[in-house]
C-alpha cells in the first residue's frame, strides 16, 4: 500500500462518479471509514454499503449537536443497520477549558479552540488508527477553501512522518441540487432541520438558517470570515499557513 502512487490514482479518478470513486478507495483500503454529519454524508453512506456490508462509520460528538442532529444520527444508524462510532473530546481537557473559558468564549475569540478540542482533537486520536478516510466536503460549499479540493489526496494536515494518511472527497464535483435529488430519489434520511431553513449544519451554537439565495455556509460561525471557516477538519484546504497552523495545535 506504501507504494500507491496518489497523484496517479488522482489522474485516474478526476471528474469521475461519485460511485466509481468510492469503489476504487473501498478496493484499495480494508481500513477505511466515511466521516458523517451532514446530508452528504448519508449519500456516501447509502452509496458505499451497496459496495461493501461492513463500512466503517464515524462522527464527532462535540457534546453541542442539536437534538435534532442526535436524533438524525439515531435514524441513520436504524436505516442502514449500522455502528456508527461516536468520537467524543477527552475529559479532561474539555473540563479545564470549559471551566476557564465557559460554554461561548468561540462568540469573543474565535471558533478554532473550542473546535479543536471538540473536533480536531478527537479526530486526530481516530485518524492515527486509519490508513483512509472519506469526506462529503464539495468545491461549491465554499469560494474561499474548497474550490481546490481533488478527489483522492494524501492529507496533509493529519499524516505523520511514520503514518500517511489518504483523503477521499467523492462528492467533490456534486451540487447541493444533485445531493438533494439523491436524497429524495433513494429516500435517504435526512436531519430534520433542513425543514427549518438550515443547510449546512455544525454545531447547535454555531450554526443557524440561512435566507433565501444566501450562501449554504453563511449560517456557519456567521460573526467570523469565510477564509476562516474551517474548522481543522479539513486544514489542509487552507493556503493561509499561520491560520493552518494555528488550528492543528
Ligand atoms: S466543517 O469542517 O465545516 O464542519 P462540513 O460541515 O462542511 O465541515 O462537512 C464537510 C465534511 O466533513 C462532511 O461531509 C463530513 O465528511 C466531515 N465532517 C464535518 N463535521 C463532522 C463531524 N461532526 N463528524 C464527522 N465528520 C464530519
Ligand atoms: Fe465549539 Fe462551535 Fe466548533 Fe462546535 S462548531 S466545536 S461549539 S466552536
Amino acid at each position: 500500500m506504501t507504494t500507491l502512487d496518489i497523484q496517479q490514482l488522482q489522474s485516474s479518478l478526476a471528474h469521475k462518479n461519485p460511485r466509481i470513486i468510492l469503489k476504487k478507495a473501498l478496493e484499495l483500503f480494508d481500513n477505511i471509514a466515511i466521516a458523517f454529519s451532514g446530508a452528504e454524508d448519508v449519500v456516501l453512506i447509502d452509496m458505499a454499503i451497496n459496495i461493501r456490508k461492513n463500512i466503517q462509520v464515524f462522527s464527532l460528538d462535540t457534546g453541542r449537536l442539536h437534538p435534532e442532529t442526535y436524533r438524525f444520527i439515531e435514524k441513520v444508524r436504524k436505516h442502514y443497520q449500522l455502528d456508527i462510532e461516536l468520537l467524543t473530546p477527552d475529559r479532561e481537557i474539555l473540563d479545564n477549558f470549559v471551566k476557564t473559558k465557559g460554554l461561548f468564549s468561540f462568540y469573543t475569540d474565535g471558533h478554532q479552540e473550542c473546535c479543536g478540542i471538540r473536533k480536531v482533537e478527537p479526530l486526530k486520536r481516530k485518524l492515527a488508527h486509519l490508513d483512509a478516510w472519506i469526506t462529503g466536503q464539495r468545491k461549491d460549499q465554499s469560494l474561499d477553501t474548497r474550490q481546490d479540493i481533488p478527489e483522492v489526496q494524501i492529507d496533509t494536515a493529519f499524516s505523520t512522518p511514520e503514518h500517511r494518511l489518504i483523503k477521499f472527497n467523492p462528492l467533490l464535483n456534486w451540487s447541493s441540487a444533485q445531493v438533494w435529488d439523491y436524497i429524495d430519489a433513494y429516500q435517504v434520511p435526512y436531519n430534520e432541520l433542513h425543514e427549518r431553513g438550515f443547510i449546512s449544519i455544525g454545531c447547535e451554537p454555531c450554526t443557524r438558517p440561512v435566507l433565501p439565495n444566501q450562501h449554504e455556509r453563511a449560517g456557519r460561525w456567521w460573526w467570523e470570515e469565510a477564509t476562516k471557516k474551517e474548522c481543522g477538519l479539513h486544514a489542509g484546504n487552507l493556503k493561509d499557513e499561520d491560520t493552518k497552523k494555528s488550528l492543528l495545535e
